[in-house]
């Protein structure tokens, strides 16, 4: 049994067992997250020296293979990724096929728009097997508003028909009481969903505590490198575990507004170009929601329509 143990650790040649040690304690108990983390975040993670976080992380890229590959490859990986039912089928369309591993997908709208009962549905059907649209796994959760509301994920896993206990015990939940909070829950994230073999990591939200902790025109660039940061080690983790990321976002009133919607978005440029999939969600008619892509690299901007009743997201094409 020990033998198990010691061979599900991983090895570095020429790298000692504390430094090992050190790496693991620190979350980056991967080749993936150790290959594909900065040398210097790996030093103010672990605390050791720069030459011996250069090592690690080089022999972890041996060990993983990052280079270059024919597209065919990128292509046939790309194949394999898997896409979650929202609960929705017009929003699966717009979304090609649903919410998508390997990508951040950013959910943006105003209050009670949507963007938390689309993150409870998901923590639901992620579950289910991958041939009845999930991931078939657990989902890791960081609820930073404190609205994640375990009752509501039982109300939905029950009215699928669902034993919500089993739903409720494979969503791991952690709750971020600041920024800072939640820049270790999210740094720690490679060793929680390596442990748990999650393959949906949902932020709600994303920007609230960084909105506001850093006030004034002084902090701006401070936040914005602080929010990159972190949404640069969300990518890292999708890709490196090739699994699902889904981020909830407000909007703010934009002054200059004459015609249009006047709100836009927070978290700036930074947070534009570190999500893959970007959905605006309003409230519709007859308390219908409606979701829009806005930015994505390949999906169309198109419009969809879906409903939230006592089994989450639902469509509403009747
Ligand atoms: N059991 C339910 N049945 C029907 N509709 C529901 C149910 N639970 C919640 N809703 C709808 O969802 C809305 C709340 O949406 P949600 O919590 O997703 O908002 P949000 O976009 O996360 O807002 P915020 O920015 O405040 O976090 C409620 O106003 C209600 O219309
Ligand atoms: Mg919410």
């Amino acid at each position: 049994m020990a033998e198990d143990v010691e061979k599900t650790d991983i090895e570095l040649e020429g790298v000692s067992s504390a430094t090992m040690a050190k790496l693991k304690k620190a979350g980056l108990s991967t080749y993936e997250s150790i290959a594909v983390t900065p040398s210097r975040e790996i030093e103010e993670l672990t605390g050791m020296g720069a030459d011996t976080a250069q090592k690690v992380m080089q022999l972890a890229r041996v060990k993983v293979d990052l280079g270059f590959i024919p597209a065919t490859q990128v292509l046939e990986k790309r194949m394999h990724m898997l896409k979650c039912n929202t609960g929705s089928p017009d929003l699966n369309r717009i979304l090609g096929g649903g919410i998508e591993t390997d990508a951040i997908t950013e959910l943006i709208g105003e209050f009670g728009s949507g963007k938390t009962q689309i993150c409870f549905t998901l923590s639901v059907l992620a579950q289910l097997p991958v041939d009845q649209g999930g991931f078939g796994s657990k989902v890791c959760v960081i609820d930073t508003e404190g609205t994640f509301l375990p009752e509501r994920i039982k109300q939905i896993a029950e009215a699928r028909g669902l034993d919500s206990n089993t739903i409720l015990q494979n969503v791991l939940v952690a709750r971020a009481y600041n920024s800072e909070h939640q820049t270790i829950l999210i740094k720690n994230l490679p060793q929680i969903v390596h442990e748990h073999n999650a393959k949906l990591v949902i932020v709600d939200s994303m920007i609230g505590h960084f909105r506001g902790e850093f006030i004034g025109r002084g902090t701006l660039s401070d936040r914005q490198q602080k929010i990159g940061s972190c949404l640069a080690a969300l990518l890292r983790v999708a890709e490196a575990f090739s699994l699902a990321v889904v981020l909830t976002n407000q909007v703010q009133a934009k002054p200059d507004t004459s015609y249009g919607d006047p709100n836009k978005p927070t978290g700036g440029h930074v947070m534009a170009h570190a999500c893959t999939h970007r959905v605006y969600l309003r409230k519709g008619k007859e308390n219908t929601r409606i979701a829009t892509i806005i930015d994505s690299p390949y999906l169309p901007e198109e419009k969809a329509r879906f409903g939230v009743d006592a089994a989450g997201v639902v469509g509403c094409e009747q």
